[in-house]
């Protein structure tokens, strides 16, 4: 698994030998503190390309100045040994210099979508995550590239740039990986006490119920969303970000909940914040 550090510089030493021949060409990106949510997308490339890459770089544009990028979990050598372990051809770690350097101002916004949902209460989060993949997509060059569901808006926003700037690449959605009891695995569920994990499970719960009640035949999303508040209201022991019923390509919310509509969560547990999202059946 070679760390390339140049390919930054315009040496693109992996992609180009791929992208040359036949054989498909699979990236994973992350911030590393690798998780088996992570390894899900990792085996899924692996099976499905015939060279795989994947990326750690803690992005420091999608960090608000207040946030945890200093404190963001940093598992270096444990990632490679994941990478190893799942047969990842090509590691791609670069440091922020290389892929900031001096006076490198473009950025890319999604409007409108990056403002909506973790855009709207982490504001400039979603221009740093455009930012810093088209940026790996042009590096890498990959023809087909592995996002977790998990990230739901980051999703709607990697896709609409992926048609709005023509890369040429094929985007895939791979399911939440999840603990037995319902909580979404997270690099972040690490900063949880017990205490506050057994609190977090409130997310997946919430979503849960909405999505039994739509089962059920309630498509009304004003009820649907009423019901999960008053639910919630009992059990005040997250601090609710929001909790929407949306269209999961604009992420604008729908008056009726359909197939495939994006039920999604964000909640402080603690100063942890957490999001979660499920499909609605
Ligand atoms: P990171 O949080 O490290 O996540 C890397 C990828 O793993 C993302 O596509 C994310 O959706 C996926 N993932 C995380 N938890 C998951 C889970 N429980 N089940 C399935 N997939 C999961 O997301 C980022 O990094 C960054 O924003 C990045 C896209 C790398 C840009 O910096």
């Amino acid at each position: 698994c070679p760390i390339l550090r140049d390919s930054a510089k315009g040496g693109t030493q992996s992609s180009p030998q791929s992208r040359n021949t036949d054989a498909t060409l699979g990236l994973v990106p992350t911030m590393g503190a690798l998780h088996e949510g992570h390894r899900s997308l990792l085996q899924r490339a692996s099976r499905e390309c015939a060279v795989t890459a994947a990326t750690i770089f803690v992005n420091p544009l999608q960090f608000a100045p207040t946030e945890d990028l200093s404190r963001y979990p940093r598992t270096f050598e444990a990632d490679v040994a994941m990478l190893q372990a799942e047969g990842i051809d090509l590691l791609f770690a670069p440091t922020p210099e290389e892929m900031y350097p001096d006076g490198a101002v473009t950025t890319i916004h999604v409007n409108g979508i990056e403002d909506r949902l973790d855009g709207a209460s982490r504001p400039g989060h979603f221009c740093g995550v455009a930012t810093v993949v088209a940026k790996l997509f042009h590096i890498v060059q990959p023809h087909r590239a592995y996002f977790g569901q998990k990230d739901a808006a980051q999703l709607a926003v990697l896709r609409q740039m992926t048609r709005d700037l023509n890369f040429d690449l094929d985007l895939i959605a791979c399911p939440t990986v999840r603990d037995p009891d319902g909580l979404a695995l997270s690099s972040r569920n690490r900063y949880l006490s017990a205490e506050e994990r057994t609190r977090a499970l409130t997310l997946s719960r919430t979503l849960q119920l909405i999505y039994t009640r739509i089962a059920e035949g309630q498509r009304n999303t004003a009820t649907l969303l009423d019901e999960a508040h008053s639910t919630l209201a009992a059990e005040p022991n997250i601090t609710l970000d929001y909790l929407a019923i949306v269209d999961p390509n604009t992420l604008l919310p729908i008056p009726e909940a359909t197939p495939g509509t994006l039920i999604a969560i964000a909640a402080k547990v603690g100063t942890t914040r957490l999001i979660d999202n499920l499909l609605a059946p």
